[in-house]
């Protein structure tokens, strides 16, 4: 994996800033939509769609934690908000090993990623835990 970049959660004026001086080396922006006990502001996931959409760079949902729970469609039907890419994992098998990722044909996610950043913190381990 290579570098990650961490912005801070709910700071949309910091990540937008990050997003567009280094949109040329950024795989994607991951959200974890859900912080436990804080949810991500509606204007920060509206923010942070409208930046990676103007620069050209993947915005994915890690819905790990907020599928199912905040909407039964996730932070995507919560938020009203789209992104490139989404991942479910524990709460779609209610226990089970499986996980899902979800995005649109021919989605620019489907290059092998040289940089990613995380804006809030944020595990990366459902997609590698999706059954093989
Ligand atoms: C938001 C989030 N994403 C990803 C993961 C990793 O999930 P897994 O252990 O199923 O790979 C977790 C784990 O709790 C998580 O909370």
């Amino acid at each position: 994996m290579g570098d990650l970049l961490v912005a801070p959660y709910n700071d949309l004026a910091t990540a937008e800033r990050l997003i567009a001086d280094r949109a040329r080396e950024l795989a994607a922006v991951i959200l974890d939509p859900v912080q436990r006990a804080i949810l991500a502001d509606p204007a920060f996931v509206r923010g942070l769609r409208a930046v990676t959409a103007r620069c050209g760079v993947p915005l994915v949902f890690d819905e790990v934690v907020s599928g199912f729970r905040i909407a039964l469609g996730g932070a995507v039907e919560h938020y009203g908000v789209v992104p490139d890419l989404v991942a479910f994992g524990k709460a779609l098998g209610g226990g089970a090993p499986v996980a899902v990722v979800g995005g649109r044909a021919g989605s620019t996610c489907s290059k092998p990623p040289a940089r990613t950043t995380v804006c809030g913190p944020s595990a990366i381990g459902s997609v590698p835990g999706s059954p093989r």
